[in-house]
């Protein structure tokens, strides 16, 4: 460490600061920079979640329309028919009068003319439709999952282990909170978005106890994951899980309006005009300095000339 002499006593030999005319801007623009770049960031984060918050209400209201009916029944006709996949009861009709007849004759309807009516209630018409949404090839996917599942199917990946464990603990401070509702994360150029799904005193119907449930429950292997049980009226009891991708910067790009594009050769134009000014501004103390050496040498040489 060097002591410096003190600043009442100035050294004549000590360098002139020199003016970083090149500062200023680099300053200006990386600050910019960085909060134009951290706005957008955000910007684009929240306009992912009001839609991912779209996805999920579209969820919701699935799941609210097949309530209204108690579950929707799917009829096939004769028994050529695929299975149309999972559901909790069937039950087949032969409507044809003389089959009806022939029915209770023989036992042996005409086949052709049989209904069966497959009921689906409504966390499995959701799911079904998430795999619709998936198989479409949609940006947006989402699923039901549960911290334990009928369907191991819907078992939950770690994201939504945390996504649960998060509302559970707002949940026990503040079931009203929005961190009781909904939880969210942004993982390389997705977000993985999670709203809590509030047991109602109709789900344990089926979601109670193990051995409360329905027969139909517990004897289909496509719902006996092992879990799905132990539902309490008003806690949380699951996930809408909804997944996008995030906009890409190079697409925000592309249709970044007009104005913007004005705007920044504006603040361009500003430091260009900035500098310069600071530049002129340089270069005439310069040479205002130069001439006052130039002065007091003359009048130097003109003392000691009258001196001799
Ligand atoms: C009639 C029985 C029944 C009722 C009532 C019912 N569920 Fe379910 N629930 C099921 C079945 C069956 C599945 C498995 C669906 C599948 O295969 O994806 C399921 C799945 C779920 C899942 C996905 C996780 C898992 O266990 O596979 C959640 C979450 C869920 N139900 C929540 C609810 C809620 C909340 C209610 C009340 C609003 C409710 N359920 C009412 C039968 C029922």
């Amino acid at each position: 460490m060097t002591s410096t002499p003190p600043s009442s006593a100035p050294t004549p030999s000590r360098p002139r600061r020199r003016l970083l005319w090149w500062a200023p801007p680099i300053v200006i623009v990386a600050g910019l920079g960085l909060s134009i770049w951290s706005w957008t960031t955000s910007l684009l984060e929240m306009q992912s979640v009001s839609e991912a918050r779209t996805v999920a209400d579209f969820v919701e209201n699935v799941g609210r329309w097949a309530s209204r009916y108690g579950g929707v029944h799917v009829r096939t006709v004769g028994t050529h028919n695929a299975i149309p996949g999972n559901f909790l009861t069937r039950t087949a009709y032969s409507l044809n009068a003389d089959q009806v007849a022939t029915l209770s004759a023989a036992m042996a309807p005409d086949l052709k003319s049989l209904e069966t009516y497959h009921w689906k209630n409504p966390a499995l018409i959701q799911r079904e439709v998430a795999d619709v949404v998936a198989e479409s090839g949609s940006k947006a996917s989402f699923r039901l999952t549960a911290a334990s599942v009928l369907n191991t199917g819907n078992a939950p990946n770690e994201f939504e282990k945390r996504a649960m464990g998060a509302i559970r603990d707002a949940a026990n401070v503040d079931a009203k909170s929005a961190a009781a509702q909904e939880y969210w994360e942004v993982q390389g150029r997705r977000l993985y978005f999670g709203r809590s799904v509030v047991a109602q005193k109709t789900c344990l119907r089926c979601h109670d106890k193990a051995e409360n449930a329905p027969e139909f429950l517990r004897t289909n292997v496509a719902f006996n994951g092992g879990g799905g049980f132990g539902y309490v009226e008003g806690k949380p009891a699951g996930l809408i899980s909804v997944n996008l991708p995030l906009p890409e910067p190079a697409s925000m790009l592309r249709h970044m309006p007009l104005a913007t594009w004005a705007g920044i050769t504006l603040v361009a134009l500003g430091l260009a005009w900035g500098v310069s000014t600071l530049v002129r501004a340089r270069d005439a103390a310069r040479r205002r300095a130069e001439a006052r050496r130039a002065r007091e040498a003359r009048r130097s040489r003109r003392s000691s000339s009258s001196r001799s």
